[in-house]
């Protein structure tokens, strides 16, 4: 049987890197690289490192918009969709790569396998929440990574092959694990990335962020997304005036790792860091009003900053507790979904 998984932005490297492992093992297993990320450190450097085969198919988009961006996704991805006519057209969470993968395979009818299903943080206004609950009605096999992603989707009348099998990204951090070592060594620092469009696409909110990272008590090596690297540039900030920030460009997956793993904490508003910290038990806060990842919040593992950016500072010194090993599930749970998919739906 042939699946093709499509691949686009940078989480999603990650998480097919485990997959692809495992899908390659029973299917002919095809990749489609959107191009939504093109730069060599948000592509290459996962395919290289992670050792993921080179795709199948890569496009080279023009658009900037979200319309456009997704739409001359879905003419290419068609296209190939008819072609190789797959048995199954894998997808992972939420991006506009995600979806344009879903909307081309279920015209076609083929069916839609969906990695990271049942996410919701209730806010309509984000992109990814549109992407994922639009993709959920349309799949066909729902791969959850938590309790309460089964729920929303409950809640929502989609209980027919819902699976609830944890959270890929964990296997791809436990296959990491020997590849970390301390960046800064023994420099005690934060490391935090920034990249969601109401945290940078607003210059007032942009500038408090970084007020805010530059007060800390430790230095934070801050790791720019490209959006956030453009918005900058749009809003003439020059970041050494930003003495306690270390800005370098975006890492690799083995140095994201490292940097958290052997930081005093990490600030974010990625989905992906704040499980990773929580893997790494290190200390996050999210500079968002919300996250879809609910149970790393308990015991102050994660913690929500929004409105008071500034109480960054305090949050950092909050105790810990009720640390859950099993969050997100095990270490195999790429080989639970990929045996699902060949004992019983594709046998
Ligand atoms: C996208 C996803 C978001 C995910 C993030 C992961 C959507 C709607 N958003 O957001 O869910 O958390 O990826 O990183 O799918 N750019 C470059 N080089 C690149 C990639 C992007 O310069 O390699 C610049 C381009 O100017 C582009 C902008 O970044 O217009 C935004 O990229 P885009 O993929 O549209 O959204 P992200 O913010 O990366
Ligand atoms: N990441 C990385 N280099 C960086 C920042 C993040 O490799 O400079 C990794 C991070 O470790 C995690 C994934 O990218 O595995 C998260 O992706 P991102 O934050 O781009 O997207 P999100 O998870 O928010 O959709």
């Amino acid at each position: 049987k042939k699946i093709i998984s499509v691949i686009g932005a940078r989480p999603q490297f990650i998480k097919h890197a485990p997959m692809q492992i495992q899908l390659q093992k029973h299917f002919n297993a095809l990749t489609i690289h959107t191009g939504q990320h093109y730069d060599p450190g948000m592509s290459d450097v996962f395919f290289n490192e992670l050792k993921i085969p080179a795709p199948d198919y890569r496009f080279h988009l023009n658009g900037k918009l979200h319309g456009q961006q997704t739409a001359e996704m879905m003419t290419e991805i068609e296209q190939i969709a008819v072609k190789e006519k797959p048995d199954g057209l894998l997808v992972y969470g939420d991006t506009n790569s995600t979806l344009a993968g879903a909307l081309v395979a279920s015209k076609l009818h083929i069916p839609i396998i969906h990695i990271e299903a049942g996410l919701r943080s209730f806010n309509r206004e984000m992109p990814e929440e549109v992407n994922r609950v639009l993709t959920d009605h349309i799949s066909e096999l729902l791969f959850c990574p938590s309790n309460a992603a089964v729920e929303n989707l409950k809640a929502e009348g989609i209980e027919r092959n819902v699976h609830l099998c944890g959270d890929v990204m964990k296997d791809m951090l436990s296959l990491a694990s020997g590849y970390l070592g301390d960046k800064m060594e023994g420099k005690p620092y934060y490391f935090a990335t920034i990249h969601r469009p109401y945290n940078t696409d607003v210059t007032e909110r942009m500038l408090v962020i970084l007020e805010s990272l530059n007060a800390l008590n430790a230095p934070v090596v801050f790791a720019i997304h490209p959006r956030t690297v453009s918005r900058l540039s749009d809003y003439k900030v020059d970041l050494a005036a930003y003495k306690n920030i270390i800005a370098i460009p975006p890492v690799g997956y083995f140095d994201s790792l490292s940097y958290q793993a052997y930081s005093l904490g990490v600030i974010t508003d990625s989905g992906g860091v704040q499980k990773e910290a929580y893997w790494l038990k290190k200390r996050c806060i999210t500079i968002r009003k919300e996250t879809e990842w609910l149970e790393t919040l308990t015991g102050n593992w994660n913690q929500l900053v929004f409105d008071d950016v500034a109480s960054i500072r305090e949050k950092l010194d909050m105790s810990l507790s009720d640390y859950n090993e099993e969050l997100y599930g095990t270490v195999d749970n790429s080989a639970t979904i990929v045996s699902l998919l060949n004992d019983k739906f594709y046998k």
